[in-house]
């Protein structure tokens, strides 16, 4: 399989937005040897073991384990409970939404092409409920999805999820119906699998949560809901290929790194917004939101200096912001750059068979077809916000596939990579959200939190002057 994805970036140059607001090729060319030095430098940390996200397109054994496991329950069950959060849910919602049918759960049994798939991510008691309610529970599958095996989202809805099941089926038949993705041998619900003899697959060590959507933890409920996973890992395995070249202006993760990161420290471009013309990639600029956030916004630099890096990622969906925020993208402080994704052949086509008579102004409407009009009005948005001298870019996919969506993922990991090489942050882990994490156990009364329950504890001497009732 070949890389399909053709990137469009003139319109965040100089030359199509100016000095002021584009990046010019003078600035990607000297950027280019630290590029190609960093290249240098993840291709020998993938060689001694590190970096593995890069090889997961590689794991033919883990997919053949998948879709056995996939096919041995065949028909088995009515509806799938994906129970993680983060790196742990993201990136299977990102590949259901692109690439099943958008109303999935609603098919007959016979079209679905495997159970209904929902989703508890948020301890939200009014959708757990919900959704437990909904499912017909003797024939549920739970996958709990977690790697460090302990986050208090996930394994508080698990074990609201496994006490509904164990009421419904019994204790010995609800384990059964359980599966863990988790670390393959640490944590709190490894222990809690091995104890009760879940079936379980790994999320791979040294892979951090985000990067984990071509393994088993986005993998397996892909192949539950029929998607082509093969056709997944060879399109990443098609990207990653032609990501070998060192050269900035002809590596389309670096590219787009060096545009991204440029446009923010030389061109005040502090927020990156995605914008795909195709309501099946809305899942992905969501997946993406995660990745260039969680992984960029650092407090230190490498040699430990405070420099709070990172770009704020923004989620839109084309056409429909046209509507909403393109006035201010348009308008509104010129902060931003903007990633368009356009689609040369949906997968349907939806024509307008006829207007109706005596409104000439609908005329133009006679025949059109819905695909060429979105496509057309991602075009018309580029232009316009060339205009207004906001740098933007375009990629184009030939059509919404595996192999793209793929592409898309291993794209944007290694673009994230080298985004991190130029921010000079670590792009892996995430002591920001671990705070969090440690202060809700503290809060919730884990045993070991004490100390920090305490500090959190303290109520500070004038928090009623502040407080509006
Ligand atoms: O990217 C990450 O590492 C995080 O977003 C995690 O995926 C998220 O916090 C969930 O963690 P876990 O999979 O350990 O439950």
């Amino acid at each position: 399989m070949q890389s399909r994805l053709v990137i469009d970036y003139r319109n965040a140059t100089d030359v199509a937005v100016g000095t002021e607001h584009g990046v010019s090729l003078a600035m990607l060319n000297a950027v280019a040897p630290k590029v190609a030095a960093e290249h240098g430098r993840i291709l020998a940390e993938r060689a001694a073991g590190d970096q593995r996200w890069m090889n997961l397109p590689d794991d033919h054994a883990l997919v053949e384990a998948i879709l056995a496991f996939v096919d041995s329950v065949k028909g088995r069950y009515s509806d799938y409970v994906l129970i993680g959060i983060g790196g742990s849910s993201l990136g299977a919602i990102a590949t259901i939404m692109a690439l099943a049918h958008p109303y999935r759960n609603l098919l007959p049994a016979g079209k679905r092409g495997g159970p209904r798939l929902f989703v508890l991510d948020n301890p939200d008691p009014e959708k757990v409920k919900a959704t437990l309610e909904l499912c017909d529970l003797p024939n549920t599958l739970v996958n709990v999805i977690t790697k460090s095996g302990q986050t208090a989202e996930t394994m508080a809805n698990f074990l609201v999820a496994k006490q509904t099941l164990e009421a419904a089926v019994g204790k010995e038949r609800a384990s059964k119906q359980i599966v863990a993705t988790t670390d393959p041998k640490d944590g709190l619900l490894r222990q809690l699998a091995d104890a009760e003899g879940y079936t379980t697959f790994p999320v791979p060590p040294g892979v951090d949560g985000r990067q984990t959507v071509l393994s088993a933890v986005g993998l397996l409920p892909a192949a539950f809901c029929g998607i082509d996973i093969r056709g997944m890992l060879d399109g990443a395995a098609a990207m990653r290929e032609r990501c070998m070249t060192p050269e900035v202006l002809e590596n389309p993760a670096y590219l787009l790194a060096a545009i991204s990161v440029l446009a923010d420290q030389q061109r005040g471009k502090r927020m990156l917004v995605t914008m795909p013309y195709a309501d099946a990639l809305f899942g992905i600029t969501d997946w993406f939101r995660q990745l260039w956030a969680e992984s960029l916004g650092k407090r230190l630099s490498l040699d430990g200096k405070e420099v709070f890096a990172g770009q704020t990622p923004i989620k839109a969906l084309g056409a429909i912001d046209q509507h909403s925020q393109i006035q201010l993208y348009t308008e509104g402080p010129n902060d931003k750059l903007i990633s368009l994704i356009a689609v040369d052949q949906y997968r349907d086509t939806v024509t307008v068979e006829s207007v109706p008579a005596g409104i000439p102004d609908l005329d133009y409407l006679k025949g059109a077809e819905l695909g060429q009009l979105l496509d057309r009005e991602c075009l018309a948005t580029a232009w316009a916000l060339t205009q207004a001298k906001r740098p933007n870019f375009t990629i184009t996919v030939p059509t919404i596939d595996a192999g793209i969506i793929g592409e898309f993922f291993y794209l944007y990991q290694l673009q994230t990579v080298m985004g991190g090489a130029l921010y000079n942050v670590m792009p892996f882990g995430q002591p920001g959200v671990e705070a969090g994490k440690n202060a809700t156990y503290a809060l919730m009364g884990r045993s070991g939190y004490e100390k920090l329950k305490a500090e959190l504890s303290v109520v500070p001497a004038d928090a009623e002057r502040f407080r509006l009732s």
